[in-house]
């Protein structure tokens, strides 16, 4: 298919200067009255999406190759999904579900239970963020073992509150000025192989950094949960190699440790199954959900084994849990999920938009290592000469996308990701990667 072939996919349409003049206002007032503290990755100041599309305040139409960091995954304002929150709105809001019981979120409950990775049975908690998962989680891990240390991983990120804050270990800015945070947490490489060299080196870095720290520093039996991310996602997009999770798995298994996967970036659908474990067959103790869980509604779940649930009424709670608005969402996507096929679109197209990247990658030099799973993929920048990480081009490289209409995102120290919804077309997801190529050329100039 030639350029203007794929173009009459009706892609981007740029129409003001970026940013336009509304955007130029907003922007403004914004930095009047709102936290300065969100990264803010470019000054887009989004109206309305739909899909793929995203536009903005001055007419302005992008592509979100990025689905709202991860969490689009069905596409903006899937008619299905839009449909199920407005009939609950009609019904019920706020039904207390911290006090009292409700139908909606019990059947999101019964069917998390039913998607989650493993076949042990399992009991749901719901929260309103991913940082709540993860703070859940901590909670109830420590509540069940009686241990309080924790182990995470080096790049990796959980959020932002301070027990989640404290498994984060992506960029020191997350934590300067914030200390001190939760004690008794360790962090040990995350194998990556590109850094190591190969699979094998990768993988004996992690367990070797783990067999120092619990001969040296940490009593194993103090452990109460080793936090990891399936795939990890702000940390870089970086996949495991085969058979790390397997061996995560067993060490835990061996001390009495709980495994908790975070799976708030890598979850539903993401990586062309329902959840990055999935991919690996290893069941955790614990899974965390969130962003693309009611695509767009605030709403996460903690879904732990039902014999670690074993906490008591009024242990842990809040009071917007559970909202039957996200959850009537939430049991939408899962259907959208599952009636239009998205899994096996997500890896089929995957596949696609990975060998448009490989194909760039062999054009630009720069491009030096394209890596994923289903539609969670990124490309690493490195200056040719030295090898080395290349961030500001990873930076120059999404501005510029952004004004050919392209929305991505940064990840890790010099790595773009893609994210584009589970129902992008492989046409799209052409247009898209041309566009990508246009802003890298650009950029190099
Ligand atoms: C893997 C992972 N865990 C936790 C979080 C925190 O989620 P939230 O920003 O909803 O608190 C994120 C957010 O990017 C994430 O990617």
């Amino acid at each position: 298919m030639s350029n203007q072939d794929n173009r009459s996919v009706a892609g981007p349409n740029i129409v003001t200067d970026l940013p336009g003049k509304k955007a130029k206002r907003l922007v403004k007032a914004d930095g009047e009255v709102v936290s300065p503290s969100s990264p803010r990755a470019y000054p887009l100041a989004v109206e309305s999406a739909q899909g793929l599309n995203v536009t903005d305040v001055d007419g302005n139409r992008f592509w979100d190759f990025a689905s709202g960091i991860a969490v689009t995954n069905v596409g903006h304002r899937h008619p299905k999904v839009v449909e199920a929150a407005k009939n609950q709105l009609d019904s019920l809001v706020h039904p207390a579900f911290c006090d009292y019981y409700s139908p909606e979120p019990t059947r999101l409950a019964e069917r998390l239970e039913a998607i989650a990775p493993g076949n042990s049975p399992k009991k749901v908690f719901f929260g309103n963020s991913g940082a709540e998962a993860v703070e859940a989680g901590m909670k109830l891990a420590r509540h069940h073992t009686g241990r309080h240390r924790f182990i995470a991983f080096e790049g990796g990120f959980h959020g932002r509150t301070m027990g989640a804050l404290s498994l984060t270990a992506s960029k020191t800015k997350y934590k300067r000025g914030f200390g001190p945070l939760v004690p008794g947490v360790d962090h040990i490489p995350y194998p990556k192989p590109g850094k190591y060299g190969s699979d094998e080196a990768a993988m004996e870095a992690t367990f070797d950094a783990f067999e120092d720290l619990i001969r040296t520093r940490v009593p194993v039996d103090e452990i109460a949960g080793i936090v990891v991310e399936p795939v990890q996602g702000e940390g870089g997009y970086v996949v495991p190699p085969e058979g790390f999770h397997e061996r995560l798995r067993e060490f835990a298994d061996d001390h009495g440790i709980l495994l908790i996967a975070d799976e708030v970036q890598s979850g539903f659908g993401r990586t062309g199954e329902w959840f990055g474990m999935d991919n690996w067959g290893v069941e955790p103790d614990i899974t965390l959900m969130g962003k693309g869980i009611a695509n767009g509604l605030p709403m996460s779940a903690m879904v732990a084994k039902e014999a670690v649930m074993t906490w008591g009424a009024g242990t842990h709670a809040s009071t917007y849990h559970g909202n039957p608005v996200a959850a009537a969402a939430a049991n939408a996507v899962i259907d959208v999920i599952e009636e239009e096929n998205l899994l096996d679109n997500a890896t089929e197209v995957g596949a696609h938009l990975m060998g448009e990247l490989d194909a760039l990658a062999e054009e630009f030099p720069q491009i030096a290592e394209v890596r994923g799973l289903g539609l969670m993929i990124g490309a690493e920048f490195v200056d040719p000469e030295t090898g080395e990480p290349d961030g500001d081009l990873s930076e120059a490289v999404m501005h510029t996308a952004w004004r050919h209409g392209l929305m991505i995102l940064p990840c890790g120290q010099s790595t773009v990701r893609f994210a584009p919804p589970l129902t992008i077309t492989k046409e799209q997801a052409s247009v898209g990667i041309e566009l990508f190529g246009e802003a890298l050329a650009e950029a190099l100039e």
